[in-house]
């Protein structure tokens, strides 16, 4: 007897595209990216083979992330974990532009590069530069023996799996979560964390898998498909968020690019007065990432903005009160604000999915583009 298969098809675990079933894996992509590495009791982060340990920690002076594409906007968003929590300077810049300008490396520099292949020509040649200048470069990558990390002086790997959809999802919350960890780990070997502080956070952490599953629900990836039905043909869209959501607005404009061939741009909500503003009509949609916290009054008034001069408003995120005035809502589980971004990133993807699936996109392998770019 023989049973008939596609090997391109074997993999997608029942799934219509692979981007779906590795949104689908998140909470375990997530669990096996950060649970291990938790040490609840002492309020800590372990990496193995004691990778980032104290002295290490202590020895950094600034920090230069470097990467690409949805590596990058990881990148973004460690920023504000590392600087917020392990209170050290950090630059992050396109791999593509720190290798062909004149960068300044100042001594106690470590590079941080981020990649999901390991192999993204930019990133390689950006992360040699900044070596040959001085620094020493640690990673965050998804492939253990890759060149980038084979170059590395310690890395901390995400344990996503193969992530075949071109599109990045699975990939995109790990390194996410491994900057999370790094941030608490450096904060911690600085002694700039205290234990108590540290162990709250990382009890939060640990709580989140059943957060992403709810996510992720029949009933919530209903609700994003009616969103991006009701939104699909928009002229254009604008994703707003400030702080550490900031860079969930940059990737999830880019994710609507990628697969569904909409314009879309990422902004920091405070600099929507300073250009955006001008784009808003009835046939622009704002997507507001908004969770609890500092910041989420400073853009739930920018939702209000959009508001009065006719736009389409779309919240994501925990604050309730964004939903209250917004057209439309999508609501994520409450958590710290500084592990807001792994949720808010889903629902993103999600919409971005959707709306490529009713435009008739080819979701998994989007015209033009490729899963890594190892030549230049
Ligand atoms: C390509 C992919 C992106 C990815 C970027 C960086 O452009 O299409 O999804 O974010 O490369 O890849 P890396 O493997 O370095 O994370």
């Amino acid at each position: 007897r023989t049973v008939q298969w596609d090997p391109a098809d074997s993999g997608k675990g029942g799934y219509p595209h692979y981007m779906l079933k590795e949104i689908h894996e998140q909470p375990d992509v997530i669990a096996r990216t950060a649970f291990d590495r938790i040490d609840l009791g002492a309020g800590d982060v372990r990496f193995e083979g004691g990778g980032f340990d104290d002295a290490f920690c202590r020895s950094v002076e600034r920090i230069q992330i470097l990467g690409c594409g949805t590596a990058l906007h990881a990148g973004q968003i460690a920023k504000y974990l590392i600087e917020g929590l392990a209170h050290i300077p950090v630059d992050v810049d396109f791999a593509s532009e720190f290798r062909y300008r004149d960068p300044r490396i100042v001594p106690g520099t470590l590079a941080l590069a981020i990649t999901q292949s390991g192999e993204t020509a930019d990133t390689l040649a950006a992360t040699r530069l900044a070596r040959e200048l001085g620094a020493r470069v640690a990673s965050i990558c998804n492939v253990a023996g890759s060149s980038q990390v084979r170059e590395s002086d310690a890395t901390i790997l995400t344990y996503a799996g193969p992530e075949i959809g071109v599109a990045s999802t699975k990939a995109f919350t790990a390194q996410v979560a491994a900057a999370t960890l790094l941030a608490i780990r450096l904060a911690r070997g600085r002694g700039v964390m205290h234990e108590h502080k540290a162990r709250q956070l990382l009890e939060e952490f640990r709580m989140i898998r059943p957060k992403i599953e709810s996510l992720l629900t029949d009933e919530a990836i209903a609700r994003t498909r009616e969103i991006a039905r009701k939104h699909a043909g928009a002229r254009g869209f604008l994703f707003l968020g400030r702080g550490v959501n900031y860079p969930v607005a940059l990737e999830g404009a880019l994710k609507l690019k990628e697969i569904a061939y909409v314009h879309a741009e990422g902004y920091a909500a405070g600099e929507m007065k300073h250009g955006p503003i001008a784009l808003i009509d009835p046939g622009m949609t704002i997507l507001a990432i908004n969770s609890v916290g500092h910041v989420a009054e400073k853009t739930r008034a920018n939702i209000e903005q959009v508001k009065a001069r006719g736009g389409v408003t779309v919240s994501v995120g925990s604050d309730d009160l964004s939903h209250s005035i917004a057209d439309s809502a999508v609501p994520v589980p409450a958590t710290d604000e500084w592990l807001s971004p792994i949720l808010n990133s889903i629902p993103l993807q999600l919409i971005a999915y959707h709306i490529a699936e009713i435009h008739g996109c080819d979701i998994d392998k989007p015209r033009n583009l490729a899963k890594s770019v190892t030549v230049e």
